[in-house]
């Protein structure tokens, strides 16, 4: 997929909403409406995709247990409430002078030089310095965690099994150090959480742990890289958030609205259903394409302009229903600091356009870029 399907979803919207790839079997749903109503009947498009299409052989071999985004009720309700309660929206916001801290460090490293890669300067190590100190791992090890992380979402299959392996170990050990002596971490609070007297087992907190860092490092880094492409694109937002930086918080939403970094989702039919007219027999992939519902006409007047202000602005990009994103307000909490800092520290902020914009490996549903080389003057 290119760095611009907008027109491609458009087309799509227009002449085959609800269409059927014969070659893969696969249903790919364009229209806002569609898509939240599949969001929203977990009953007929199930999570468990993997569940209920991979083979017998498949299952033996797999490595990790489900985690409560491959689930549907009434197991994901039970997981999903243990996991909100140890990240409660009062353990995010307190975590805002920190996040505040990291990214000025970061800052301080490039503001002589007048250049920087947002993503690696600062976009990538953000969320991943964050889900570590949040999970409570020790300052000694984070380098090694970052490297885990980093080569689990590479798409070099073979280093990432073996560092998901020895990532596992590594979190199994803490866990058990946690279990006899809790502390103030997310860990802790995993490990005490309990919902009808049930407590999530070994195999689901690190399923859940492996999620954390796959669903929720490089989505925020896409979505801070995706808001300077969008800035860069509209100078003219820059000004308005200059003058009034109250509008942030609703410019982030623009942003995940316009270039949403998951674009799409994946759900398989438990019964025969209809959508859009098409009858969708039981046990077919389906795919809400959640960058064309948030472009989607019918919901969004002037869907392909970038406006801060909109009001309202439902978009899509953090899902819909009973799996909407836990680490929502965390992935907010750290583009608004992340954006505000550079805004107050940073002059004119530039695309430096000798590189290139280049996508994150094609086969993935993440929207972002490999790097972003900008230029600043100091402020
Ligand atoms: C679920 C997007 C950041 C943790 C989801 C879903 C989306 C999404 C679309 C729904 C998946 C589905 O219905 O199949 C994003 C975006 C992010 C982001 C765009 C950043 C901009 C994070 C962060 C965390 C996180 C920072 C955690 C630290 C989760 C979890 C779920 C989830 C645990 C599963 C919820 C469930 O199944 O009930 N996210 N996410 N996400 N996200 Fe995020």
């Amino acid at each position: 997929m290119s760095l611009d399907p907008f027109p491609w979803y458009r087309s799509m919207r227009e002449s085959q909403p609800v269409y059927f790839d014969t070659e893969n079997q696969f249903w790919h749903v364009f229209k806002y409406e569609d898509a939240s109503s599949i969001l929203n009947d977990p009953a007929t498009f199930s999570s468990e995709v993997f569940q209920r299409l991979a083979t017998e052989e498949e299952k033996k071999q797999a490595t990790a247990e489900p985690s409560i985004l491959n689930l549907d009720p009434p197991r994901h309700r039970q997981l999903r409430s243990l996991v909100t309660q140890a990240f409660t929206p009062r353990t995010v916001a307190n975590l805002t002078p920190r996040i505040s801290e990291i990214v000025n460090e970061y800052l301080d490293r490039v503001i002589d030089q007048g250049r920087m890669d947002i993503i690696a300067d600062l976009a990538y190590p953000l969320p991943v310095i964050v889900i570590a100190e949040l999970l409570g791992i020790p300052t000694q090890d984070r380098d090694l965690f970052k490297h885990w992380s980093d080569t689990i979402v590479s798409l070099r299959r073979e280093e990432a099994i073996q560092a998901g392996r020895e990532m596992n170990e590594y979190l199994k050990q803490v866990t058990e150090q946690r279990r006899k002596a809790p502390r103030d971490d997310l860990i802790s609070k995993l490990l005490a959480a309990e919902v009808e007297g049930q407590k999530l087992s070994e195999g689901e907190l690190l399923s859940f742990y492996g999620l954390l860092l796959v669903a929720g490092n490089e989505t925020t880094t896409n979505l801070i890289g995706n808001a300077i492409i969008c800035f860069d694109e509209h100078p003219e937002a820059i000004e308005r958030l200059r003058a009034q930086p109250d509008l942030l918080s609703g410019a982030i939403e623009e942003v995940l609205r316009y270039r949403s970094p998951v674009q799409r989702l994946v759900r398989v039919t438990t019964t025969d259903t209809t959508l859009g007219g098409h009858k969708i027999k039981a046990g077919q992939l389906v795919s809400p394409w959640l960058g064309s519902a948030n472009r989607d006409e019918a919901q969004f007047p002037n869907p392909d302009t970038f406006d801060i202000s909109r009001a309202p602005n439902r978009h899509l990009a953090f899902g819909h229903g009973i799996h909407f994103c836990v680490g929502a307000p965390l992935s907010r909490l750290e583009a608004r600091v992340a954006l505000g800092s550079m805004l107050a520290r940073f002059g004119e902020i530039k695309r430096d356009r000798a590189h290139p914009l280049e996508r994150i490996p094609a086969a993935s549903a993440f929207f972002g870029v490999q790097k972003l080389p900008i230029t600043f003057s100091a402020r």
